[in-house]
């Protein structure tokens, strides 16, 4: 019957083939294009609280390697100021380490590390300088410049997460989240203005 034809199923659809094609072919180009798997790609708010935890556990970790690293670092450092910038971080991010344990509450998780490459590798430098500027004039200007980099790692993280947070409707959370992003920010600045003031000008002296 020639009506049929024209408003009843389209008859590639009928036969299948145009269903299959419909129907999966704009998942499969959105999976491909954020590369997520297979289990991430269900729903959108799902992965977006994954993204979350994972981003979570990752800075809980860098943190705690911070609080570590930061010692070592006022101890190698030769300028007073630079020693104690150093020094007033680490207590600062023990505050920060009992923020992000908040932040877990509040997702309902459990406050929980998870490796970070990047952390690692950004550490890792400030070592190298520590060692290999050892009795340098250069070697504060150097530390300062790898701290920086941690800032800036932090700050990429904490913005993120709190954007995110928001999204999520983690309102106590994003208080959290942005009163440990404005230390990190005001850590940078105030690391920049020491650079400016007077470490800078100290590496350009030749060692003796
Ligand atoms: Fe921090
Ligand atoms: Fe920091």
């Amino acid at each position: 019957m020639p009506g049929g034809k024209r408003f009843g199923p389209d008859p590639a659809i009928a036969a299948g083939g145009g269903t299959k094609y419909r129907v999966t072919r704009y998942p499969l180009v959105a999976r491909d294009m954020f590369h997520l798997p297979k289990r991430k790609r269900t729903m959108a708010v799902k992965a977006l609280e994954d993204l979350f935890h994972d981003m979570l556990k990752d800075i809980y970790y860098a943190e705690r390697k911070i609080l570590k690293a930061l010692p070592k670092m006022a101890k190698g450092a030769q300028n007073p100021k630079l020693k104690a910038a150093f020094e007033k971080h680490r207590d600062e991010t023990e505050g920060q380490l009992e923020r992000l344990q908040q932040v877990f509450e509040i997702f309902g998780k459990r406050a929980v590390g998870r490796t970070c490459p990047a952390i690692d590798g950004i550490i890792e430098e400030g070592e190298e300088i520590l060692d290999e500027f050892k009795g340098s004039p250069a070697l504060d200007a150097g530390l300062l410049a790898a701290a920086q980099a941690v800032e800036h790692y932090e700050m990429a993280r904490y913005g993120t997460l709190k954007t995110w947070a928001t999204m999520l409707g983690l309102n106590d959370a994003v208080k959290l989240l942005d009163e440990t992003l404005q230390q990190e920010g005001k850590t940078d600045h105030e690391l920049s203005a020491l650079a400016q003031a007077s470490v800078n000008a100290t590496a350009l002296k030749k060692a003796a």
